[in-house]
């Protein structure tokens, strides 16, 4: 496992060192492996998925959808863009967060390209997106009898299904510029309050009372280190690490 010159400094450092430096390397070390599995771990958690999915017939869901996904880059939101006729249906039970813009076409009905999804989601009845959490942008014309029709249908399919609707339902007329960016705010509103709620968590501090503090060291051995054992109580329940 060690180098040969490694190997040698390590058992060289082990027969110099006394008992409690020994005890004390064992701890060290401890400490620094949990760190290292602690910190891939939490960058793992801070890495959820983030997919924007369009559904259009004319262009204006995919130009607006990559609008949105510049600004968001120039954000540090790092998002996944994809037509939902590129989409596969299957990853929508891996997804965390899930951002439609969508138009209405015919009488109310999805854009062809936005079908499949359309059908997917409406007639699975096994399909429960618990994990999901999710926004809808519809985009519409209000001279239509069924406005934003289609959009509407998928915000409260999703929603039925388990998904959590973390922005409302935004409806855009045919100027759809105002009410896409206030959609796009609320959703860097959203990651903002998101990573400030981790840095608080992360950094707070809880006063506790020490039950216990023995020293596990052998005194007779006039030792010149000491290794304690304490026991703090706080009153609630709390995750830490030593
Ligand atoms: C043939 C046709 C049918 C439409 N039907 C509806 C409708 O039923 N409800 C609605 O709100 N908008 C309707 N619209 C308006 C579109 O949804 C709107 O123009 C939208 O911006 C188009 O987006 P897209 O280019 O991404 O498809 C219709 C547009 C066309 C051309």
């Amino acid at each position: 496992m060690l180098s040969e010159s490694n190997n040698k400094t390590f058992f060289k450092l082990i027969q110099e060192s006394s008992q409690e430096e020994m005890i004390w390397m064992c701890g060290y070390i401890s400490g620094l492996l949990f760190y290292k599995k602690k910190d891939s771990k939490e960058i793992k958690k801070e890495e959820k998925k983030i997919t924007l999915v369009y559904g259009t017939e004319t262009g204006n869901a995919k130009n607006l959808a990559f609008d949105i996904y510049e600004k968001a880059k120039k954000e540090k939101i790092q998002i996944k863009l994809i037509s939902l006729d590129q989409y596969c249906l299957r990853d929508l039970e891996k997804e965390d967060y899930f951002f439609i813009v969508m138009s209405t076409h015919g009488e109310g009905k999805p854009p062809s390209s936005a079908k499949s999804f359309f059908d997917f989601i409406h007639h699975n009845k096994n399909l429960f997106l618990k994990n999901m959490k999710y926004s809808v942008l519809a985009l519409g014309d209000k001279s239509y009898t069924y406005f934003c029709k289609a959009g509407e249908d998928v915000d409260k399919r999703l929603y039925d299904i388990g998904a959590i609707r973390i922005i409302p339902l935004y409806k855009c007329d045919v100027d759809y510029e105002n009410q896409s960016d206030k959609w796009f705010s609320e959703i860097v509103n959203f990651f903002k309050k998101k990573n400030e709620i981790c840095t608080k968590k992360k950094n707070q501090k809880i006063c506790g009372k020490i039950l216990k503090n023995i020293i596990l060291n052998n005194q007779e051995k006039n030792s010149n280190k000491e290794i304690h054992h304490i026991e703090i109580f706080v009153s609630n329940k709390i995750e830490y690490s030593p």
